[in-house]
């Protein structure tokens, strides 16, 4: 019964998660409120607070599993991709605690720990499954044939689909992150009501930006056009007034938009593979029309629908502990002198 203790620090939550036998026994995660004042995650703090945060966390997680360190068979951290300096933080506090208790470092993927999440709970996918992983940073159609062989199929080659929402939502003046009051604004909107274009993509890939800068038209021009013009037709007043009066149903139609990009792609996927089992990923997993359209696409297509619990959804490390998990059980260690890497190729 393998136990690994698991560290996620990409980004802007410390986590730690212990899985034993492929069970998750705690998965506790810190946010930091740190950035909300500045609109986005600001790296040097978040490195800062991951500083702060990596010793009680890890401290928590083993409590919450009624577990020891000295009962760990593997410590698996996530490797890459994420900001630099918070990498280093739960990267290197992990090389540390490998060392201490002479047990095997895993490295992991956080992309690949995004889909993996889907084999936490039950019931399980089965291989070979898609998965549409939609985050702040990163959007993917993934092909899973087994838990070490992934193949990105589709992403983004501008912005992803959490940052459309974010980007869309400033535009509307809400706060950062948007994406969750859009969706809130959604639902007693009538998605319908205002079209917004759907970028002409061949392939499997994503494209945001055309919307967001169709969005900022749209509302300059107070709802009256989606085009360009040298001087807009609203005041900065009348735009104001425009979003104010109508702002469920632009963040309904807004919505409407990311979600029919994302879907009829995830769609194409599906008939080009003639894979049925699909998953959903990432924090903007959470979007309830996502969800709804997700499901309702599966049914009309005969698919398996599967989404993690959303504590798996967004940045934690049980999804990180789970990959370790099945990267042990297939005898994988690294070296402590692994190097952790922004980017990185899967
Ligand atoms: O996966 P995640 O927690 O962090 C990373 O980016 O790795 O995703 C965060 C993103 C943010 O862009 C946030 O606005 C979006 O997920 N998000 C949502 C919702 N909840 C979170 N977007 C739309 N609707 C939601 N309910
Ligand atoms: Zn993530």
């Amino acid at each position: 019964m393998p136990t690994i203790l698991a560290i996620e620090s990409s980004c802007d939550e410390t986590s730690a998660a212990i899985c034993r036998d492929g069970k998750i026994l705690s998965n506790f995660i810190a946010s930091q409120s740190v950035h909300e004042q500045y609109g986005g995650v600001v790296p040097e703090l978040a490195s800062r607070a991951h500083m702060q945060n990596i010793v009680p966390v890890v401290d928590q997680a083993l409590k919450e599993a009624g577990c020891q360190l000295s009962g760990i068979d593997a410590v698996a951290f996530t490797q890459s991709p994420g900001l630099i300096g918070s990498l280093l933080v739960g990267g290197q506090f992990a090389r540390s605690l490998a060392l201490a208790l002479e047990k095997p470092l895993i490295a992991v993927h956080h992309m690949q720990a995004h889909v993996l999440a889907n084999l936490i709970g039950e019931p399980k996918p089965s291989f070979p499954f898609l998965c549409l992983t939609v985050s702040g940073g990163h959007t993917q159609i993934v092909l899973c044939e087994s838990p070490a062989r992934m193949k990105v199929i589709g992403e983004t080659i501008d912005d992803a689909a959490g940052e459309a929402f974010d980007k869309s939502a400033k535009l509307l003046g809400l706060p950062y992150p948007g994406g969750p009051l859009i969706d809130q604004y959604a639902k007693k909107g009538n998605p319908l009501r205002f079209s917004f274009p759907e970028p002409q993509l061949a392939g499997l890939n994503f494209s945001f930006s055309g919307l967001k800068t169709s969005i900022l038209y749209f509302l300059q021009n107070a709802g009256k056009s989606h085009v360009y013009k040298e001087t807009f037709t609203a005041s900065e007043e009348e735009k104001q007034r425009f979003i104010s009066e109508n702002m469920a149903d632009i963040c309904a139609s807004i919505q409407h938009r990311i979600i029919t990009i994302l879907l009829n792609k995830l769609k194409k996927a599906a008939v080009e593979t003639g894979i049925k089992d699909i998953c959903l990923a990432g924090g903007v997993s959470a979007n309830s029309g996502l969800r709804n359209g997700f499901a309702a696409m599966g049914k009309k297509y005969g698919w398996n629908t599967f989404i993690p619990a959303f504590e798996y959804c967004t940045d934690n490390a049980g999804m990180i502990a789970i990959t370790g998990y099945y990267k042990f059980l297939e005898g994988h260690s690294d070296p402590l002198s692994i190097p952790t890497s922004a980017r990185a190729e899967w």
